[in-house]
Formats: structure tokens, C-alpha cells, sequence
């Protein structure tokens, strides 16, 4: 409990205390949103600290005073741009606060109770349309022509946002000729879901390039409020925007020969013959249950839209009702927006979980407190990878935003930092797998880690026995994806040498498991444990090393233990094994669990014929460098260079001092004559084909 004030005759009163403490909650985040394009909270959190405070102002009358949150519509206009005067008021609309389908029943009883209808009259027409979830604009045109673009602003007074506005493919800039003199239209200018990760994709790139004034956005309506409301319109130009039209401000009225609309799909059906984009999916309904399907539909379709949405909008459609029914303060009695359940909210991260992926990728995912977002209930939420949790700096603990839009798995978007609990811990990626006890690396200029127990762990195992048996690498046939699946879950198969364990009976015991057919596997497994060095290379998996680096290493070594034991210097003799490629290898043989797994198959019987290390044959063209140009009679480029690269020699794209010869073909352009001017040999492909076939010297 507070303490009594000592100071003041009356008692402190707890709502006017509370009632002050929204003032400013809402006032500082009205400002983020608004005028910043920088929310710190979600919509939703907004929402119920702006109803709290509405409850607040009824129950106790005097605690309204005239500079309360609640009596401001939307955002003040931005100082940097010119204001706009707007001609007609730009309307805000009522929200059905029922977010169940009787919110539409409910707005439909409204509509008919102040139109006077009675139950027997006819239903009324509606126009449905999408609530999107962007900024609303206003475009004036004076004689076809584009001429001022603003923002709502507070509804009478926006801002000029023309310059960024004239970069938006999607609105025209010039009318045909049967548009009015001057066309007030007005929609919804928002980004796409691929646009919108595609610019933060990029944004994540700059910042990872150390641009320190760039930032990420929390979602596409707040990436396109910041992209029209930017001030330099080049930056806007490069920001993908998308643009609605669901409404219209002033015309020509129809005296001086402007549109004679009668209804609200009649005129945005002329709009869109104008050239204004307006959204398939608006569509008329007549009567209350037909926006009750809608509703319905729209909620399904919602996460498979190519745009946020944040509900639905139900208008009358006859434009004669619509002024019969006129207007409460600056809402419309005849539109009304029927929400959805929020793609924001705030939750807790009660853990960081590491999690192994079937190729051994490390993924951290945050362990939430439940939380009902974007209609479903969730737990968890993926932060992709060390540097992307960092860059969020989300800690245990942490208050955060969660927003889960279209089929996307969940997110963690942002921190609320102050409200931090003292001493969260910065988070850091394991050094050793978290199933399985491998140490986990994260290679040179990769943005993931990896657990390197390949075939030991057990995240990874029905991958790396269905890379072992595959038929390029140990060919085990009859064991297919069903198979395995059935093996690993049903714990018949732990690691690879369980394959060679495993008996008669446990696999026909299996679902579906013919005598005949347990029989078959058990035969392609006896047939496979004879295979080759590079097969069966390949087949442990090691990252980055394929056929071509197994065979490689194979005729390099000659035998499994020397290649096991050959330290990172020594794998960089072998052709084309790079430091990247040595270093995985050494790290795959330094786990013992790999060593013991390699160990248990050669026990059950697998074996090769081993060979001997190749002497290091000198190759006829080490130390040359050679050019290619023109078109060669019957080599193509590529084969040429694989010629070449295959004798030792090195091929460079262009001619110099070095050049120890050039090949040139039919149309030989300025690289022959250089050769030419450098007096550097110039070959044709038979004079290759001989070089080729020279003795290496000694
Ligand atoms: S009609 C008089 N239709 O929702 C009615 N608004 O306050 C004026 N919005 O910020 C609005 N989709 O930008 C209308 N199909 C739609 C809409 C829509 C999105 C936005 C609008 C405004 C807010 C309503």
C-alpha cells in the first residue's frame, strides 16, 4: 500500500492517480506511433490501456479534463511537412468491439433501428471490404492531374506527403479524361508481407555492415507510415509501397457535372475504371447474416492475404441511407470495422530453448508465457540465430513483442526494455549440442551454429542414416524415408551400427511389414557392407564433404585412419580441400561419439579395400597460367578449363606479364591482341591439346 500523504489534506485518490499515470503512458506512446512511426508497445496493448482509461473517465466524470488521450483522434500533424487543410474531414470509423460474429448482427440492428425499419422490411445493402492495415491518404486531383497527397492527420488537418506519394506505382498520376475536375480520393497505402521482409532482410544487411542509422521495422504498417512520412523522398522512392482506394473526399458535385454516384460499390467501381487499384475482395452483402459470412471467409483467408489486415469494414451501400444516418461526433453511423484477433501482443520470455534441427542447425527459440496472437494460442518463438537474438537483445525474462501474420511462424519483434528485470543475462549460444553433447560450431562468415555429432545425435538421425544409405553413398536399398521413420521412432535404431543389429523380428514386427519384405532389407543390408572408401566417406555426412571431396580424400590417403588422424595441414595437401573443408573434417573426427559410430560399423562388417596413398604426382602445367579467349573448334570454355585446371595450371581471365600462354579461338578479341603486345605464346586448341600431353618436368 502507498504511504499516507502527510503533506495534503485529502487522501491521495487512487484513480486520479491512476487516471494521471494513463495520461502520460498514452500520451508518450500516442507520440511513438503517431508521430515517430515507432511503437514500443503492440496495438492491442495500446488498446486496452485506452479503454482502461475510457472506464476510468465514466465512472468518475470529473477525472475527464480536455487534454485526455481520449478525446484526440489519431496523430498530430508532423512539423517537418507542410499542413494540409483537409476540404472534406477525414473520418474516423467505429469499432464493433465484438470480435465474434454477433459484432456484425449487432452493427446491422443498429443501422436498421435508426433507418426505422421494421422486421418484415427488406435487409439492407452492405458493401464489405478489408480493413487494411496501413495509413489512410487523401489524393486530390484538380483536372486530372495529381496535384496534393496528405495524410489523416487529426481528420481536419494532415500532413503534405505529395513527393513521397508520387513514388507509388499503383496511384496514378494522371486521369482519363471522364474524371471529374477535381477527385478527392481516398484509401489505404500499405506494404506487402514479401515486400516488407524483403526490406528488413535488406535493412538486417546494412546494419550487419555496420550502417549505424539504419533500423529494422516492427511490421509493414509501420514501415509504411515511416516511408511516407520520411522526409527525403529518394529514401521513400526505394521503400516497396502498395495503395487501396476505398472512399473519396471532395468532388465535383454533380451540378457542375461531376459523378452521380448512387452507391458506395458504384463508386468504387468508377474509381477503379480510373485507375485506382480497389480490392477484389470487396464485395456487396445484403443483410446481416451475409457480413457474418464475410466475416467468416475473410478471418480464413486472412493469414494466406498477401497484406496485413486487421479486420473487416461493413458500410450501407446506398449513399441516400448513408446521409439519412449521418454522424456521431466523427464517426459514421453507417460504417462500422469488425476487428480480428490482434497479430501483436505483449508476452514474457520465460526461457531461451536451444533446439538441433534435422541437418544439425542450432535454432534459439524463446519460451513464452501463452499468449493469444493472430488466432492462436503461442508458446514459442523462433530468434533464428545468435547474431539475431543479440541484435534484439532478448534475455530471459524479458518483456517482448510477439506478432504472428500470415502462415509465418511466430517472432519475437522487439524488447521492452524498460521493463527489464535487473540482471538479465545476455544470451549466448551453447558450446556444446544440447542433445547430444557435441561441440557446436559456427563457421567463418556463417550465420548459424552446428552441432558436429552428425551421426551420433539424435536430432540428426533419421537424416544421417537415410544420407548413408542412399544409393550414392553406402546403397542400401529398400531403406527409404517410411522406413526410417518407423526404425527411429519406434527406437529400433539409435545410431548407424543398429542398422547392421537390428534382427528378423523386430522388423517384421513393424506395421505393414511382409515376411518376404523384412527379409529384402535384411538382405540389401548384407549386400551393402561391402562397399568403397569414398562411398562410405561420403555416407558419414561431414559437412562439405561430397562425392567428389570423398573420392578426393580417398585416393589422397589411401586408408580411413589416416584420414581420421590427418591433422588440418595435412588435408590441405589433398586436391581442392580448403581450410573450411580440412576444419570440418578434423572436427567431425575429433568427437569421440563420431570415432566410436565409425569403430561399431566396421564391427558389424563393413569394409572396403583399402589402398595406398598416392604419390604426389607431378602435374604437366603446375605453375602455368594460362587464358582462354574466343571459341575454341571443338572444346567448349568450360571443358578447356577443367583441361587445364586438371594438368596443375591456373586460369586467369585476363592477359599479363605472367601469362605464360594464351589459347585463342574463332573471334579472339583484345586478349589476343595483348598476348601479342606482351609477346606472350599464343596456342591454338591443338597446340593446347599438346601442351596438355607434355611430360610433367622433373
Ligand atoms: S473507411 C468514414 N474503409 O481504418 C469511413 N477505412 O478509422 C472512413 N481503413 O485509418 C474510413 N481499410 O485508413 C475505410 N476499407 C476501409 C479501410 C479503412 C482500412 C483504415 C482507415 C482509417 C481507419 C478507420
Amino acid at each position: 500500500m502507498a504511504q499516507p500523504d502527510l503533506f495534503s489534506s485529502a487522501a491521495p485518490d487512487p484513480a486520479a492517480q491512476r487516471v494521471a499515470e494513463l495520461h502520460r503512458v498514452l500520451h508518450h506512446h500516442a507520440h511513438r506511433y503517431y508521430v515517430l512511426d515507432e511503437p514500443e508497445i503492440p496495438d492491442a496493448e495500446y488498446d486496452r490501456l485506452f479503454k482502461e482509461l475510457q472506464a476510468l473517465e465514466a465512472a468518475h466524470p470529473h477525472l475527464l479534463t480536455p487534454d485526455s488521450p481520449t478525446l484526440r483522434v489519431g496523430g498530430k500533424a508532423l512539423d517537418a511537412f507542410e499542413k494540409v487543410r483537409h476540404r472534406v474531414p477525414m473520418l474516423s470509423i467505429r469499432t464493433e468491439t465484438d470480435i465474434e460474429a454477433t459484432g456484425a448482427l449487432n452493427f446491422d440492428a443498429r443501422v436498421r433501428r435508426e433507418l426505422g425499419l421494421a422486421e418484415a422490411d427488406p435487409p439492407v445493402e452492405y458493401v464489405a471490404e478489408l480493413k487494411f492495415d496501413g495509413l489512410a491518404i487523401n489524393l486530390r486531383y484538380e483536372n486530372g492531374v495529381l496535384v496534393q497527397a496528405a495524410t489523416r492527420g487529426d481528420g481536419e488537418i494532415g500532413e503534405d506527403v505529395t513527393p513521397n506519394i508520387r513514388t507509388i506505382g499503383q496511384i496514378p498520376l494522371k486521369l482519363p479524361a471522364d474524371a471529374p475536375a477535381v477527385l478527392e480520393v481516398r484509401g489505404e497505402v500499405y506494404m506487402r508481407r514479401d515486400d516488407f521482409d524483403r526490406l528488413n532482410e535488406q535493412q538486417r544487411e546494412k546494419i550487419a555492415q555496420g550502417q549505424r542509422n539504419e533500423k529494422t521495422y516492427v511490421n509493414p504498417r509501420n514501415a509504411a507510415a515511416g516511408a511516407v512520412r520520411q522526409l527525403d523522398s529518394t529514401i521513400a522512392r526505394q521503400r516497396p509501397l502498395s495503395f487501396f482506394a476505398y472512399g473519396w473526399g471532395e468532388v465535383t458535385p454533380v451540378e457542375q457535372g461531376g459523378p452521380d454516384f448512387q452507391t458506395q460499390y458504384e463508386a468504387l467501381l468508377t474509381l477503379k475504371s480510373w485507375g485506382f487499384p480497389v480490392s477484389a475482395r470487396t464485395t456487396l452483402a445484403r443483410g446481416a447474416q451475409a457480413l457474418v459470412a464475410f466475416h467468416q471467409e475473410v478471418g480464413q483467408e486472412r493469414d494466406s492475404l498477401p497484406f496485413d489486415i486487421d479486420g473487416v469494414v461493413y458500410k450501407v451501400n446506398s449513399l441516400a441511407l448513408q446521409k439519412a444516418l449521418g454522424f456521431v461526433t466523427r464517426e459514421p453511423r453507417w460504417a462500422v470495422a469488425h476487428k480480428y484477433p490482434a497479430q501483436e501482443q505483449l508476452t514474457t520470455v520465460l526461457d531461451i530453448d536451444v533446439q538441433v534441427g534435422r541437418t544439425g542447425k542450432l535454432t534459439p527459440v524463446a519460451k513464452l508465457a501463452p499468449v493469444f496472437v493472430g488466432n492462436v494460442t503461442v508458446t514459442n518463438a523462433t530468434l533464428h540465430n545468435e547474431d539475431e537474438t543479440r541484435r534484439k537483445d532478448v534475455r530471459i525474462g524479458d518483456t517482448v513483442i510477439v506478432r504472428r501474420a500470415g502462415d509465418v511462424i511466430p517472432e519475437v519483434v522487439s524488447v521492452l526494455l524498460e521493463r527489464r528485470v535487473a540482471g538479465a543475462a545476455q544470451f549466448t549460444m551453447p558450446a556444446h549440442c544440447p542433445i547430444c553433447g557435441s561441440a557446436a560450431v559456427r563457421e567463418e562468415g556463417e550465420a548459424n551454429h552446428r552441432c558436429t555429432g552428425g551421426l551420433f545425435c539424435g536430432a540428426q538421425r533419421k537424416q544421417a542414416i537415410l544420407h548413408y544409405a542412399q544409393r550414392r553413398a553406402v546403397d542400401i536399398e529398400n531403406l527409404g524415408e517410411k522406413l526410417v521413420d518407423q526404425l527411429v521412432d519406434g527406437g529400433i535404431i539409435k545410431t548407424l551400427p543398429d542398422l547392421y543389429r537390428m534382427g528378423f523380428t523386430a522388423l517384421v514386427a513393424l506395421d505393414r511389414m511382409a515376411e518376404k519384405s523384412a527379409q529384402n532389407v535384411l538382405d540389401s543390408l548384407e549386400k551393402a557392407k561391402h562397399t568403397t572408401l569414398p562411398r562410405f566417406l561420403f555416407g558419414l555426412g561431414i559437412r562439405h564433404v561430397g562425392e567428389a571431396t570423398a573420392k578426393d580424400l580417398a585416393r589422397h590417403f589411401g586408408k580411413l585412419d589416416a584420414i581420421m588422424d590427418a591433422s588440418v595441414e595435412q588435408l590441405l595437401e589433398v586436391n581442392d580441400v580448403g581450410p573450411v573443408v580440412a576444419q570440418s573434417i578434423r572436427t567431425f573426427f575429433e568427437q569421440p561419439h563420431n570415432r566410436e559410430v565409425v569403430e561399431q560399423l566396421r564391427a558389424c562388417g563393413v569394409h572396403w579395400e583399402e589402398g595406398e596413398p598416392a604419390a604426389r604426382a607431378p602435374r604437366p602445367l603446375t605453375g602455368k597460367t594460362i587464358v582462354l579467349t574466343g571459341t575454341l573448334p571443338s572444346l567448349s570454355r568450360d571443358e578447356a578449363k577443367d583441361l587445364l585446371e586438371a594438368a596443375g595450371a591456373k586460369v586467369a581471365g585476363s592477359v599479363s606479364k605472367k601469362t605464360d600462354y594464351v589459347v585463342a579461338g574463332a573471334e579472339a578479341g583484345s586478349k589476343l591482341d595483348k598476348a601479342r603486345e606482351l609477346g606472350v605464346a599464343v596456342l591454338d586448341e591443338d597446340g593446347l591439346r599438346a601442351l596438355l600431353a607434355q611430360e610433367p618436368a622433373a
